[in-house]
């Protein structure tokens, strides 16, 4: 499941002094740029604006493929076709398209902060080996666009590597070439997401991974229960599966028929880059999150709207979006791939990509949340959170205190801050390996989906307790956990005794 659709620029687009500023030095010198921000600056809206405005050759790329298409570029994988894997110098390839990147003049990478170190090494040899310049980037001017305070770089299982080569560091910052170059760091700082002075100032303290026990109550003080949660509100949690459990319990508490819709896909469309569901489940009464905006100048909703469905048929899906009924139809996502035409590189598209744009949306990956904008939120760390940056993303995708709801307390615990980004930050030498804090995490989390002698993990029992708690019927479960009756009502006496 993925949430984003392609950024546009907002109809009361503001050019501030340090957006125009900061366009200026992409625009007009090839210097290396950071273009950072808290959440919420506009990093992404200033990428938009710079992709619309400027002459130069530019290609976008990104780490997640959901961010690269929210930016209309491409992964970086796909791009340098790199494996999915640590990427070493033997891993960088002559590319077939090669005139391509020789008439790059500009490179820019959205959501650096999760870009890790062998990634960023790797784009430089490339460069250079495509482009047969042997100067940092091969001479491109490289653009970083995200928040190291936000996400970090995913290394599952691969922490040895990190070890051996790079003394633990993983992100982009603790690449070789990154330290051998200049990069003029620009920072944005009016907030356009959140406008209240009480908010933003919490949100600050929980970046810095400094609040006090007293903050931190008054940000518990939006605590509720769930069934008091407003209508419209989407739930952000870190794992998938207690995000799994809200859809999918959600929609089989509905009585409603289950109508299924399948996507016309052309082209070079990964699994992993689908912006919706290719078989689309959608019922009457489910909540779900639009995934494109209206196309009409009037923006009746837009990318992220949350609404409820209200009628359904072969081909006409109709959502009610804060009190009024709209029939939403079908949506086409496009996936862009560079191309040289004469001296210019031109966008193509590559793939095509035809469904309703809706996906269930009581709940969501707080990772999949990043770069989105909510109007309604409520955080459930449940068993807590596992990431640098993870509380701080998820609390930031809201515009207002008010309409920030939290399902289970926020502790001290949650507010994970990697000390290495500090560093960077302060301009200190790098420390030898990241906090205790975040690899007790890890190990913790790899135990919760170690299975039992019978066949039943931590979080396998956690899920199972919870979709039993919400009703789901027995028949169902044995569906989801993939076992007969039998084992579902055995393991669902014992864990309730076990209580
Ligand atoms: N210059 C601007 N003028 C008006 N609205 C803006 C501006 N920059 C951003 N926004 C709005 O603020 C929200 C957050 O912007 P976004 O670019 O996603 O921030 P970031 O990438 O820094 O988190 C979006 O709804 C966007 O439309
Ligand atoms: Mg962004």
């Amino acid at each position: 499941m993925s949430l984003e659709t392609n950024t546009e620029l907002p109809k009361d687009l503001k050019l501030t002094k340090e957006f125009l500023e900061a366009f200026k030095v992409m625009n007009e010198t090839s210097k290396n740029v950071f273009i950072t921000g808290n959440a919420g600056t506009g990093k992404s809206t200033l990428l938009e604006y710079f992709r619309e405005k400027t002459k130069k050759n530019t290609a976008i790329v990104a780490r997640q493929g959901i961010t690269a298409l929210k930016a209309k570029g491409q992964t970086i994988h796909s791009f340098f076709k790199f494996p999915i894997h640590f990427v070493t110098k033997k891993d960088v390839k002559t590319l077939r398209d090669r005139e391509l990147v020789q008439r790059l003049d500009t490179l820019i990478i959205e959501e650096a902060s999760m870009v890790s170190s062998d990634m960023f090494d790797a784009i430089d040899t490339s460069l250079r080996k495509n482009r047969s310049i042997d100067k940092p980037f091969g001479g491109v001017q490289i653009i970083l666009f995200g928040d190291l305070m936000q996400l970090p770089p995913i290394v599952g299982g691969e922490e040895e590597l990190y070890e051996k080569f790079y003394q633990g560091g993983r992100y982009f910052f603790d690449s070789f070439i990154y330290k051998k170059t200049e990069f003029e760091k620009i920072e944005l700082t009016e907030a356009f997401r959140q406008k209240e002075k009480k908010f933003l100032n919490l949100l600050n303290k929980i970046r810095k991974g400094k609040i006090s026990n007293l903050e931190l109550k008054s940000l518990n003080s939006q605590v509720i229960e769930y069934e008091n949660l407003p209508k419209d509100v989407i739930v952000l949690a870190p794992r998938n599966n207690k995000v799994d459990d809200i859809n999918l319990s959600k929609l089989y508490e509905l009585k409603t028929k289950t109508f299924i819709y399948s996507a016309i896909v052309k082209g070079s469309f990964k699994d992993s880059e689908f912006p919706v569901e290719r078989e689309l489940k959608l019922k009457v009464g489910a909540q779900v999150m639009v995934a494109k905006n209206d196309t009409d100048p009037t923006k009746r909703w837009v990318n992220g709207s949350i609404g409820v469905i209200q009628h359904l048929s072969q081909d006409e899906v109709k959502v009610l979006i804060k009190g009024k009924l709209y029939s939403i139809g079908k949506a086409k996502w496009e996936k862009f791939n560079y191309q040289i035409n004469g001296s210019f590189i031109q966008q193509k598209v590559v793939g095509s990509f035809i469904q309703f744009p809706f996906k269930l949306a009581w709940a969501v990956t707080i990772h999949k949340s990043q770069g989105q904008t909510f109007d309604k939120i409520a955080l459930d760390l449940d068993t807590g959170a596992f990431a640098h940056g993870q509380t701080y993303v998820a609390l930031s995708r809201g515009k207002t205190l008010g309409n920030t709801f939290i399902l289970s307390k926020i502790n001290q615990k949650d507010i994970i801050f990697d000390n290495r980004v500090k560093d960077f930050l302060e301009n200190k030498k790098t420390i030898k390996s990241p906090s205790k804090k975040v690899i007790g995490k890890k190990t913790y989390g790899a135990l919760d989906d170690q299975k039992d002698e019978s066949g039943w993990s931590i979080s396998d029992d956690r899920k199972l307790i919870a979709l039993f708690k919400r009703k789901v019927p027995e028949h169902a479960l044995s569906k989801i956990f993939k076992k007969s009756l039998k084992e579902i009502k055995e393991r669902i006496t014992y864990l309730r005794n076990k209580d």
